[in-house]
């Protein structure tokens, strides 16, 4: 049986819900004679995890002796909603594919599968299941914010002129992918600079600016929707300001992204110049570099990283690419840091 082809389905499926800080879940159902009869998933925090959607939809009998395949071992524990195995085992499901193991220490729905006589196969595309749930790998593991960053360059690595030209480096299909990226995040993080530079709106539900002396305009368009949170080392009455540390003259980014965390917001999407994101890449476990096959040619252009200075090329910090994708003109490289940084 092609276990493979029905976990991409589960991942794909699992891609339509926005369920943070909830993983993401998919699930197929098979009869006992191998055909689909009825998939699921989880849409959203509290609402039917992906088994119970899948399973629900068809009439208790016909899934008797069938096959489920999910990319999370299913829940063993009442939370918002009752456990999965429970409903599992009482279908008369017979085998049960898993793409990789929960990371919740509650979750012992292998186990429990397993005594109640179900075969259990586990670690299907366990890879690609581990990249759709690296949000919350992150959050159980670490009890942190995961964080990535998006940046937009030239071929020499430049990302705005000197006097802050910008707009646009990158193709209206580049943008566009960049709107599809940002709902994967709970939150988008700018600078003071960036916002003074080019007024972005940044459409999102809640936006997060660094601005130390608050020196950004309130009226400016990043302010107009959504919910705003300002970090600054000044005192303020204004309810979205949340005063910050300073550490080496600027806010103290540990204290932000803890803060974060606090707050719910379980992954931030950092969009922002060179001198923030130099500072940020200690704390990112993801970068979404857009490259628009262009030259300035100019040194004095601001470059996409800028935080030190070397003097042996072996001090780079290295990444692992894990896809290139096509943005005509533009190409979408996504890196991973590789732990020896
Ligand atoms: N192509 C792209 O992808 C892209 C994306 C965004 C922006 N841009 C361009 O980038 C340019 C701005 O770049 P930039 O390098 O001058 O500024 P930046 O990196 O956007 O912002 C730097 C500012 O961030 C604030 N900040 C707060 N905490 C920080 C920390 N811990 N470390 C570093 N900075 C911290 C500081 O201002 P405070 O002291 O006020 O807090 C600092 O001056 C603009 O021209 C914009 O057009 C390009």
């Amino acid at each position: 049986m092609d276990y493979e082809h029905y976990m991409k389905k589960c991942i794909e499926l699992a891609r339509n819900g926005k369920t943070s800080p909830n993983p993401m879940v998919g699930c197929v159902v098979l009869d006992k004679d191998g055909r689909e009869i009825s998939s699921g998933f989880h849409r959203k925090c509290g609402e039917n995890h992906a088994e119970r959607d899948a399973l629900l939809k068809i009439k208790n009998g016909e899934d008797f002796g069938g096959t489920l395949i999910v990319n999370l071992e299913p829940c063993s524990h009442w939370g918002k909603t009752p456990p999965c195995t429970d409903l599992i085992i009482e279908r008369g499901i017979k085998r049960v594919v898993i793409g990789m193991k929960d990371v919740n220490p509650k979750v012992s729905g292998i186990e429990i599968l397993k005594k109640a006589g179900i075969e259990v196969i586990d670690g299907v595309l366990k890879e690609e299941c581990e990249r759709l749930n690296e949000v919350f790998i992150k959050n159980m593991k670490e009890k942190k914010t995961f964080v990535a960053l998006k940046t937009a360059v030239t071929l020499d690595g430049k990302i705005a002129t000197a006097q802050g030209s910008s707009k646009w480096i990158t193709s209206e299909s580049a943008r566009n992918e960049v709107k599809n990226i940002r709902k994967r995040y709970d939150a988008i993080l700018t600078s003071s600079s960036t916002v003074i530079a080019d007024n972005p709106s940044m459409e999102h539900e809640i936006k997060i600016v660094l601005d130390r002396e608050l020196k950004t305009d309130f009226n400016s368009k990043i302010y107009k929707s959504g919910k705003v949170y300002v970090f600054c080392a000044k005192n303020s009455d204004d309810e979205r300001c949340i005063k910050t540390p300073v550490k080496d003259g600027k806010l103290d980014l540990e204290f932000v992204f803890s803060k974060l965390y606090e707050m719910g917001i379980m992954s931030v999407l950092v969009e922002s110049g060179g001198i923030l994101n130099g500072s940020v890449l200690k704390f990112a476990d993801k970068i979404y570099q857009f490259i628009a096959p262009k030259i300035t040619g100019d040194n004095s252009c601001k470059s996409c990283y800028d935080f030190r200075k070397i003097t042996d090329i072996n001090e780079s910090l290295k990444f692992e690419i894990a896809s290139v994708e096509n943005f005509s003109p533009d190409i979408l490289l996504t890196c991973y840091p590789i732990s020896e940084n």
